[in-house]
């Protein structure tokens, strides 16, 4: 299954994703996660896009359509893969799909998380991340962040995102609306889109997601 999930910031892709890849192994392509790592590892890439992520815009198409030209040529991406954060622009959608022709896969389900702004800001204000191990947190939904270090590793360290501030999370939802929103329509005539809501709580959000990809 060569799936994408696509919706604004803070819809829950992520949290479904790595649900997904628990229960069914696909890999999670988070092209946010891959960007993150290079900026704690101080390469030129990682500095280039933390100047974009810190005021809540993209991240030039050429970086990161290279980055998951690289992904999806990895041993683990063989019997299918989750897009989580990519495509995000049209070139780039039209980027994968010729990355997908001449690896010789296909792309199976797009699923679109729809959500209002509202709700967005509420869950992108309060969310709290392990920058060691990922565990992702929700001030009022839960799972509190307990003090540090948390429960999992001894090493953890829970941290509020530095784009997840007020003032860049407006700004990240503009973008989706301006930049990422029309991918949808990219892939409305495929046959391959499906649309869930995702303002239901997790496990909702997830029983959706799988009558999506029966
Ligand atoms: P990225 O890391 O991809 O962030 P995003 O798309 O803005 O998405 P988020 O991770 O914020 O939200 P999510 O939908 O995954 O929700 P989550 O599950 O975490 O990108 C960051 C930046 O990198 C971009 O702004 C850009 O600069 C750059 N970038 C990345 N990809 C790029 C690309 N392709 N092109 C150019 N630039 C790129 O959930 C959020 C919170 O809500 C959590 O606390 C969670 O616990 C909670 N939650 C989840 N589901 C529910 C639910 N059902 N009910 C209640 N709470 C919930």
């Amino acid at each position: 299954m060569i799936l994408i999930v696509l919706g604004p910031p803070g819809s829950g892709k992520g949290t479904q994703a790595k649900r997904l890849t628990a229960e069914k192994g696909w890999p999670q392509l988070s092209t946010g996660d891959m960007l993150r790592s290079a900026i704690a590892q101080g390469t030129k890439l990682g500095l280039e896009a933390k100047t974009f992520m810190d005021r809540g815009e993209l991240v030039p198409d050429s970086v990161v359509i290279g980055l998951i030209q690289d992904r999806i040529r990895q041993p683990d991406c063989g019997s299918g893969f989750i897009l989580d954060g990519f495509p995000r622009t049209v070139p780039q959608a039209k980027a994968l799909d010729l990355a997908l022709e001449a690896s010789g896969k296909k792309l199976d389900k797009v699923v679109l998380f729809e959500i209002k702004d509202e709700e967005l800001v509420r869950r992108l204000s309060g969310r709290r991340t392990c920058d060691v191990c990922g565990q992702m947190f929700h001030v009022e939904f839960g799972p509190i962040p307990k003090p540090q270090p948390c429960e999992r590793y001894p090493v953890c360290n829970v941290v509020q995102r530095s784009d997840d501030k007020p003032e860049v999370i407006t700004k990240r939802l503009q973008v989706y609306h301006q930049q990422t929103a029309p991918v949808a329509g990219y892939y409305k005539n495929t046959g391959k889109l499906k649309t869930i809501n995702a303002a239901e709580s997790p496990d909702k959000v997830q029983e959706s997601l799988n009558k999506a990809l029966a």
